[in-house]
């Protein structure tokens, strides 16, 4: 983390006065609970707050936060019951969760309702068809093996930077068909667009916007050069020769490019550290996975709730509505906590263990449901399954050395460094 001094509101200084952090939940009158403060997040600190909240106030009202007002939808039911209705709770004008990020918006499809959103998802949905994965395989594969043949035998090193960043990054490029030697950029332009102000990507606001500036002229040009060339299987091929989406805007070209690039890095990025991380701290599932291989797919589905890489999503109530029982006024800003749904013991049995052969394992709500279900979701699977099953075959056990590092945001569930060792 840098020392750059914070800017936001949101900032972690432990004097910040929406700072959670260190407070016991069950000690503070409920309604003063506030989950916006990245620190509980960074800290680690959540999982009290989220249980509490589950079971005294499973839609909560928070008045006073540093972004204002918001409501908390704790349950996997309730969340479930506002993710596929729409209508009622609406993803426009924005689902940027409850950070300064809302400061920083810009129009993409994530964030549109029916029909645009629609029209415009179905125009890049190709690059994610059973095709492209199929054909993406091979690739996958070259390349993890390719980082795990390079890294260090016996020797701490960073599993964040030297294998989650690099596979996903990897990936993205070819997704977009960005000059493959610039593929750093994509990391820190998916960074620095979900960053919050002082947390150690970018100190400011301006800073994020320079970055944003620089991220959009980069893919002007791109643009320019595939649409004048046949259309491509690539993102910005696809996008611009789409019908709904050649003559966007570029505020929404780049919206769309930054969700693109968010949806595909952080999240695949965070769960391949995670899945090292629960490993670890579940010692026996390990001995499982390394005992039967054909746990893999299992396994992953596991960790990718168990890390559950965005722990929210955010919805805006198109009219006056009763949730669980709950009034809750038109207009009120409404936070699905993706993370507590998916440690709900109401649905989910033994949900506070990582348990790589549990039954239904894809019964988790990582991926979000209804219209704006995770499009990349088998893509991160793919991912995932492909790195484990080259680690396995090379009968590497990767030991943890010492504690991660994790992001400060509240939207953002990742790690910025996990110390590992391989023993091979
Ligand atoms: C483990 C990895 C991933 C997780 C946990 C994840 C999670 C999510 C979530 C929670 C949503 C919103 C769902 C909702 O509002 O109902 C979403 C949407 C989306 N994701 Fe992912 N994602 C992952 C990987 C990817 C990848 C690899 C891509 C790249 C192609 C991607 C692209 C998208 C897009 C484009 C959307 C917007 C869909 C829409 O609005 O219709 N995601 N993702």
């Amino acid at each position: 983390m840098s020392d750059t001094p914070a800017t936001s509101e949101l900032d972690r200084r432990p004097e910040s006065k929406w700072s959670m952090v260190g407070k016991d939940p069950y000690a503070m009158p409920i309604d003063k609970i506030d989950l916006a403060h990245p620190g509980i997040w960074q800290e680690n600190e959540f999982l009290p707050f989220l249980k509490r909240l589950r079971e005294e106030a499973p839609v909560h009202y928070c008045a006073e936060s540093a972004t204002g007002p918001y409501w908390s939808v704790m349950k996997y039911k309730d969340i479930m019951t506002v993710d596929t209705s729409p209508h009622i709770y609406s993803s426009e004008p924005t689902i940027g969760i409850v950070d300064s990020f809302e400061e920083f918006t810009v129009p993409s499809f994530i964030s549109m309702d029916p029909p645009k959103h629609d029209e415009q998802r179905r125009v890049v949905q190709g690059v994610v068809a059973p095709t492209n994965l199929k054909s993406l395989e091979g690739l996958i594969r070259q390349r993890a093996a390719a980082i795990l043949d390079d890294l260090p035998i016996g020797e701490e090193f960073d599993w964040v930077e030297r294998v989650s960043i690099e596979l996903t990054t990897q990936m993205l490029a070819t997704l977009f068909d960005f000059p493959f030697e610039d593929r750093h950029k994509l990391t820190f332009w998916s960074d620095a667009a979900t960053a919050i102000p002082g947390g150690g990507i970018i100190s400011s606001n301006e800073e994020r916007w320079e970055a944003m500036q620089d991220c959009l002229a980069t893919f002007t040009r791109l643009w320019n050069e595939r649409v004048n060339a046949e259309p491509g299987n690539d993102l910005i091929s696809m996008l611009s020769h789409g019908e709904a989406t050649k003559n966007m805007p570029p505020m929404e070209y780049l919206g769309n490019i930054l969700l693109l690039i968010v949806g595909g890095n952080d999240t695949t990025r965070n769960s391949i550290t995670g899945g090292v991380l629960a490993l670890n701290q579940f010692p026996e599932e390990y001995d499982k996975l390394r005992a039967d291989h054909s746990l893999i797919p299992n396994m992953v589905s596991e960790i990718i709730r168990w890390q559950t890489p965005l722990t929210s999503m955010r919805r805006t109530s198109t009219r006056p509505v009763v949730l669980n029982g709950q009034e809750i006024p038109e207009g009120a800003k409404i936070i699905m906590w993706y993370l507590s749904g998916n440690r709900d013991e109401t649905v989910i049995p033994n949900a506070a263990s990582f348990i790589i052969d549990r039954a239904n394992p894809r019964h988790h709500l990582s991926f979000g449901f209804g219209i704006h279900r995770c499009m990349g979701n088998r893509l991160a699977e793919m991912q995932l399954k492909i790195l484990w099953e080259e680690i396995l075959s090379r009968s590497m056990t990767i030991e943890l050395q010492g504690e991660p590092l994790r992001t400060y945001s509240n939207a953002v569930r990742g790690f910025t460094h996990l110390p590992v060792r391989i023993v091979a």
